[in-house]
């Protein structure tokens, strides 16, 4: 068994700016190098551990505090966290990374008319039509990262690139070990 440390990548960025794509692309390549890893996302872990929870920033702030307990548990266990929620606040995020080992916030971003344009799931029509209360990035704020560890832009990058930057970023800090060609 190969040993390595616990770290939590945390991506946020808004809704269909791709934090899901891009943690599966590196849950798969983690996996590939024989880490121990759990991905948590807003759209599961919403329909389970959050399910009572809406959109408020109580509610949010809430969402986030159960994740990162979640993630404390397993990241001090060196088991890697692979985290996809918007988490909206500068503040709630702070708290992320106070509480878990090894935080490394990865800032997904891409302009607001890109995601929405994007529009996966069709929210955002919805919310620009006022069928959707407290919408991030139409009609509820995202305090978008001052100092990522790691900025990606999806709207300029595919998602190897992406993935690439975050792999690269890992690799140097010794965080996981390189890919090994044969
Ligand atoms: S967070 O703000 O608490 O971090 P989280 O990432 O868990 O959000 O959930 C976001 C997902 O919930 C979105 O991808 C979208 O599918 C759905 N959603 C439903 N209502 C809203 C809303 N008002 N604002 C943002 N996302 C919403």
């Amino acid at each position: 068994m190969i040993e390595h440390a616990g770290f939590v990548l945390w991506f946020t960025g808004l809704s269909g700016a791709g934090k899901t794509t891009l943690a599966k692309y590196i849950e798969q390549e983690l996996r590939t190098r024989a880490i121990r890893l759990e991905r948590l996302d807003g759209d599961m872990v919403r329909e389970s551990l959050t399910k009572d929870l809406g959109f408020s920033k109580y509610d949010r702030d809430t969402n986030i505090e159960r994740v990162a307990y979640v993630a404390k548990l397993l990241s001090r266990n060196n088991v890697v966290v692979l985290a996809a929620f918007i988490s909206p606040y500068h503040k709630t995020r702070q708290y992320v990374r106070e509480q878990v080992t090894n935080y490394i916030e990865v800032f997904v971003d891409a302009p607001l008319d890109v995601c929405a344009e994007r529009d996966v799931k069709g929210m955002y029509a919805k919310a620009f039509a006022g069928e959707i209360e407290n919408f991030t990035g139409v009609n509820d704020p995202y305090e978008a990262p001052d100092k990522p560890d790691i900025h990606v832009q999806t709207h300029l990058e595919t998602v190897e690139e992406s993935g690439g930057k975050v792999l690269t970023w890992l690799e140097e800090r010794g965080l996981i070990p390189a890919q090994i060609t044969l």
